[in-house]
Order: structure tokens, then sequence, then C-alpha cells
């Protein structure tokens, strides 16, 4: 156990005060809470925006760079980055400046248009793979590659990791229970038992993917390269690289998930280890912000999709939505790909990302708690481990809500945000020093108060 049980009690009394603490600074966020709870379920757009420790939702003036201002005037260093969405900071100029041109000459048309050809360049130069298809979002993305390798397969299988997350793609909601694949239970309203088509694999364990895949009836694997929606987890060395060639010789399509490694460095994690998946798969950050997604793949796939569906009954296909490829989502791609996710702003952000986890590091050491930080390019997350994760379940083992949510609300009432989610951290190319220093002392407060030292502020 990683999370010593005294730890645990005061990270339960440290939630109880900030949240206290929360409420009596952010008046206004509580006014505007109990006005949008009228139509809003808890007050919000979306149920996730509640995932947040605070006893009622920060309300958002501005965000921009890495500065998010609430609607009580505080001003907060941003690390969450909305959880990858504004990874390049909100608002990057160029992409607002593109936004706001194509905004009065078009923002859908359902028709390609002068930006197309140029789009399609930048994605085959940033990430390697030749052929793209927009979507609306990563989970979109993700549905229609699984939806497309069982076309092109004839295949009806799945494989994925245990621990993983890909969205709202339901084929990913499984995991492993005593060495068997179960449909996560806390999927709502799914009817057809997802266990029955998916199958969870230990992550990092070559020889029971190999084997699930000797039986060739998986269409695709599909993975991240590490897996970063729990506590996370890096492959081993040449995990995925084994990975890629078993399921090639068992006829077996590969996805590789960048959506969050993208954070690796330019061409994200498949261009930084020269992998070779059949599709790769970018949403969140593609478009600076914007609800975009692209999926990218070999001339091989384009060749055999062509052929199904050349060959397929007349109707929908079922892959795609009316806005994906919109005018105003290419217009964006276009700034955030040729002026955002520059090789200059990913050496700012990965170094910047280094200062900071050796700075949570020394803090770990400093408090004398058993914890690692696993850093991937510009994201470093505090992992309650004292050695390196190798599969989802010991990331699951490595999870303690309490303390998580104690360090996020402490370090939120004193103007940092992280993710609600794990303990994840993004510097952007917005970041500064001075935000990295404000976070890494912020958060040696907290372990100060976790560990019952006296002296933390307010
Ligand atoms: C690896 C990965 N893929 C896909 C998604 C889905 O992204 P979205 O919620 O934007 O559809 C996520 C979301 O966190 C993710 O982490």
């Amino acid at each position: 156990m990683s999370v010593p049980p005294e730890i645990r009690q005061r990270a339960e009394a440290l939630i109880a005060s900030e949240r206290t603490l929360f409420a009596e600074r952010h008046p206004l966020s509580k006014q505007m809470a109990a006005r949008a709870g009228e139509h809003f379920p808890g007050g919000v757009p979306l149920h996730w925006m509640l995932d947040w420790e605070t006893p009622f939702p920060l309300f958002v003036r501005e965000a921009k760079g890495s500065i998010v201002t609430d609607v009580d005037g505080l001003s907060y260093s941003d690390f969450c980055l909305g959880d990858t969405g504004a990874m390049f900071g909100h608002s990057p100029a160029p992409v607002a400046r593109a936004i706001a041109e194509q905004a009065s000459t078009g923002l859908t048309a359902m028709l390609p248009s002068e930006l197309t050809a140029h789009v399609g360049e930048l994605l085959a130069a940033h990430f390697g793979f030749p052929f793209w298809q927009v979507t609306a979002t990563a989970s979109d993305a993700n549905r229609a590659v699984v939806r497309w390798a069982r076309a092109l397969t004839g295949r009806r299988k799945v494989l994925v990791f245990d621990g993983c997350y890909h969205g709202q793609l339901e084929d990913a909601f499984v995991k492993l229970d005593d060495g068997e694949t179960k449909m996560k239970s806390s999927l709502l309203g799914q009817i057809v038992d997802i266990a029955e088509t998916s199958i969870a694999a230990p992550f990092n364990d070559l020889e029971a993917a190999e084997a699930i895949l000797a039986h060739e009836d998986v269409a695709l694997v599909l993975t991240e390269p590490a897996l970063t929606n729990t506590a996370m987890v890096l492959p081993k060395d040449g995990f995925i690289e084994k990975l890629i060639a078993a399921a090639r010789r068992h006829g077996t399509l590969v996805c590789i998930d960048e959506t969050h490694t993208i954070s690796t460095g330019p061409g994200g994690f498949t261009r930084a280890h020269s992998l070779d998946p059949d599709f790769f798969v970018l949403g969140k950050p593609v478009a600076g912000g914007l609800s975009a997604a692209v999926f990218g793949f070999t001339a091989k796939v384009e060749a055999d999709m062509a052929h199904v569906l050349e060959t397929k009954s007349p109707g929908y296909s079922g892959i795609g939505t009316t806005l994906s490829g919109n005018m105003l989502a290419l217009a964006a791609m276009r700034a955030c790909l040729e002026e955002v996710m520059t090789p200059e702003n990913y050496a700012h952000m990965i170094s910047l990302a280094e200062k900071l986890a050796s700075g949570l590091r020394t803090e770990v050491t400093r408090h004398s708690l058993p914890w690692t930080v696993t850093q991937i390019g510009a994201r470093a997350e505090l992992v309650f481990s004292s050695r390196p994760l190798e599969s989802g379940a010991e990331a699951a083992a490595a999870i303690d809500h309490a303390v998580e949510r104690a360090i996020h609300l402490f370090l939120l009432n004193r103007n940092v945000l992280v993710t609600p989610f794990h303990n994840m951290t993004l510097v952007a190319p917005t970041t500064t020093e001075a935000d990295v220093k404000r976070l890494v002392s912020r958060f040696g407060e907290a372990l100060s108060a976790l560990c019952g030292e006296n002296g933390t502020t307010r």
C-alpha cells in the first residue's frame, strides 16, 4: 500500500475544510450554479463537470493562454488545460484568428473547402500517415476505426487493455476481473454485453495479447501507447512495437490512440518511436480546443476501404456525422497544425514539464512519501506507488480518490488547477517558470498538510 492510512485520514479532513474555504471564496460561482441548476442538472452542461471536488462548480469568466479567471475574479495557473483539449494553451492566437476569419465565410456546408487539401498535407507531414478522415471528437474517431476494422477484416472482436479509456466508445468499456473480461458495471444504458466482442488483456503482457490474437478472430487492437486514463502506466521497452508485429502476424489491425500521448512530442509517441500501426487517432487539441478529431491510416487500409465502399449494400454506412470535417474545424486545425503544434512550442513544453516533474519529485522526497512522478513529454503525473506501474491492475491499486481530491482542491484554493482525474498535469506553450514554481510550492504545502505539518497557507 502506497498511501499511509494516516495520510488518507488527514485527506478526508482536509477535503472538508477546503470545501468550506472554496465556498467562502466563490460567492458568484455559487449564485451561477444555483441559476444554471434550474435548467442544467447540477448547474453544468455536461455531468462530468461535477467531478471536481468543489461543493459547487467553478464558473469561468475567461481562459487565455495558461490562465483561467473565474467569475469571482480569481485567476489560476492552469495545468488541467481542459484535460488536454487546451494542451496548447487556451485560445491560441493563430487558432483564434483562423476561427474569426472563417466565421464570416461559412461554418459548415457538408462539402470540402479550399482548405481541405492543405490540411491533408499538414496531417500527413505531421504524423506520417498518407490518408485521413475527420470526426467531431476522439470518441467518434475511435468508434469509426472500430467499425472500419470490422468491415475490412470481417472479424467481430476488439482487443483493448485493462485500464484503458477511449472516450464514449462502448467497445472499450471492459476490464479484467480475475483473468476474465467483464463489461464495466459503470457503463450506463448498455444492454448488449460488450464482453461478448471485446477482450481485455493486461497492458505490457505480450504473451497474453498474442494468445488472444492467435485465435485469428480479432479485428482491431485499440490502445494508447501508454495508459493515461488511470494512474499512468508507461509501456515496457519494445512492447508496442512487438504488439503491432504480433497483430500483423495474425491478420489483426492496430490503432494507436494518441489523444493524450500527443504530449510526447511532435508526431506523438508514434513518431517518437517510429511505430507503424494501421490507424492513428488524435482528438482533443488537434484543432486548438475546437471540437474536432482525426484518424489517419495506411495506403493499404485506404485501398481496402475503397473496395468495401464499392461493394457494400446501398444505404448509410453508419460511419460519420453531419458536422464532421466542417469548414470551421478545418480552419482551426490548419492554424493549430501549422502555427501552434510546432517543434519550438513542444521544446518549451517538454523542458518545463521536466522541471515540473523534478520539482514534484523533490517535494515527494522531502516529505518521505513512497510515491513516483511519471512523465510523458509535456504531461507529468504523481502516482501513489513507490515504483513505475506496469499494468492496469497495478494502476487501479495505486489510485486513492480521497488523497487525490484533497490535493486537487487544496491546489485549486491556492490558484492552481490540475485535472480532477488522477494527478495529471500538462504544460502548455504559454506556461511560465513562475506557473511551475507556483504549482510545485503549493504542492509541497499540500503534502505538508497531508503529513500533519504546520504552516500551510491560504
Ligand atoms: C485516450 C483517449 N481517447 C479518446 C478520448 C475521448 O475524447 P473525447 O472525450 O474528446 O471524445 C479520451 C478522453 O479522455 C482519451 O483519453
